[in-house]
């Protein structure tokens, strides 16, 4: 009876502990509230870990999921995967062994807030070995450096030099990559980093070799406004809560974390920061950029009187190589077709939606491909034992896009 009593009152504290109030329409919300209660409780033990000074929580929680996730390069009949470098920067390569001889070739950038994850993690691998074997592509997913070690530009820097190591003579004939069928893609952090990427070198006219095309997976695209519909109407949604995109991105940055309330309150871009042009805050504008069934009833937050001078001390807030929805239209006309992936229950939804538009103003051909029932990350947690619907209808979109577009 008393054994009885006491599992009664372990399993409602664990249902209390899982159990979060989701909105109504996202896929399957017992299996996000199972994947939230996973990651809240590493993010809370790495948490308690830094306030006792064992480490610093990034390389906890880097160290579990390392752990827990990495795999070993292991080749299949169908696809040799080996680790090494492109441009100096460590790479899985994952190379069919039939199909054409000349093959397309996609470069991939892992997700993880540019402080966590690596291409080598099971969930990574096994959508580059998907790719791979179903587009008949070299799938290169790059390890770039992390912060809070590696902080901008480094991140950006490992993607450039990998990219231009890719789209080299030496590794496309020695990979027998078509270079008329190259890409570019990343989900969330990596999104950032291949939107960059593409911006960086469609408007280099020393290189030969173009990207053909740029996929971008719930891409994080600006950190001026923390108050987009998507931000507002998802701050509490899991599993990338509004703080810990604030969090990232400060990291990222190499900004002092105690901004973040700061951050959170849009304070960092007042209407008294002169560090932001109108053209710049134009870019970003939903008001402007947003179909009216996205902006909802949602508000903009534009403060008067912030604290100016933030943008000063983290000037990577302004750069366009962070944030790279605030690049000149003739650049954004210069990057290649483009397909957007967005998730209605995403604070990164509308940064997607905004860049979208943009490109397409730009006159870019764009497939926006939004799910409605989507969540941050669902796609690459598709593999996961919570394996979601949409994540699996989501990759098999993606794919289903490059090869009809690559
Ligand atoms: C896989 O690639 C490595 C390195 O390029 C090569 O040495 C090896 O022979 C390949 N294996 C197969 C089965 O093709
Ligand atoms: C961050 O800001 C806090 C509060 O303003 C300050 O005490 C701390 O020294 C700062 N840290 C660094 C590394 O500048
Ligand atoms: C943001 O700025 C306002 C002034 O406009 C100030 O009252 C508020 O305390 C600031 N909030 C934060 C978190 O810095
Ligand atoms: C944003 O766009 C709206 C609608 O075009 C306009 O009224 C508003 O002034 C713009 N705001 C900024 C900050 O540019």
């Amino acid at each position: 009876m008393r054994l009885r009593l006491a599992g009664a009152v372990l399993l409602s504290a664990a249902a209390y502990y899982v159990y979060l109030p989701l909105p109504s329409g996202v896929s399957e919300p017992w299996k996000l509230m199972m994947l939230d209660a996973l990651f809240r409780s590493f993010m809370q033990a790495s948490d308690v870990a830094h306030a006792m000074g064992v480490c610093h929580r990034v390389h906890l929680l880097n160290r579990v999921v390392s752990w827990v996730e990495v795999i070993e390069a292991r080749s299949s009949p169908a696809v040799n995967v080996t680790d090494s470098a492109l441009g100096g920067i460590p790479t899985r390569v994952f190379h069919p062994i039939r199909g054409e001889r000349l093959k397309r070739g996609v470069i991939y950038f892992h997700g993880g807030g540019w402080a966590l994850g690596s291409g080598r993690m099971r969930s990574y691998d096994h959508l580059c070995r998907k790719m791979a074997e179903d587009l008949d592509a070299v799938v290169m997913s790059v390890d770039y450096r992390l912060a809070p070690e590696a902080v901008f530009p480094d991140q950006y820097h490992d993607a450039i030099a990998a990219s231009r190591a890719f789209l080299s003579t030496e590794v496309l004939e020695h990979y027998s990559i078509d270079p008329e069928r190259v890409c570019v893609s990343g989900d969330s952090a990596g999104g950032n980093l291949a939107a960059a990427v593409a911006q960086k070198l469609s408007s280099d006219d020393t290189l030969k070799v173009k990207f053909k095309a740029q996929a971008l997976i719930y891409p994080v695209l600006q950190a001026l406004d923390f108050h987009t519909p998507s931000y507002q109407q998802n701050q509490a949604v899991p599993i990338l809560y509004r703080p810990v995109m604030a969090r990232f991105w400060l990291q990222y940055l190499g900004g002092n974390t105690s901004l973040e309330p700061l951050l959170l309150a849009n304070n960092h871009s007042s209407l008294d920061e002169s560090g932001i042009s109108a053209e710049t805050r134009s870019k970003l504008n939903w008001t402007a950029l947003l179909p009216a069934e996205r902006r909802k009833h949602f508000r903009p937050v534009l403060k008067e009187t912030g604290s100016p001078g933030v943008v000063g001390e983290v000037p990577g807030l302004t750069d366009v190589r962070a944030s790279p929805l605030l690049a000149e239209q003739g650049v954004l006309g210069r990057t290649p077709k483009a397909y957007v992936m967005t998730c209605e229950f995403d604070v990164l939804r509308d940064d997607g939606l905004m860049y979208a538009r943009r490109l397409q103003d730009a006159g870019v051909t764009v497939t926006s491909d939004h799910y409605e029932d989507g969540f941050h990350g669902c796609m690459v947690f598709a593999y996961l034992p919570m394996m979601s619907s949409v994540g699996r209808r989501s990759m098999n979109n993606y794919i289903r896009w490059l090869d009809q577009n690559l």
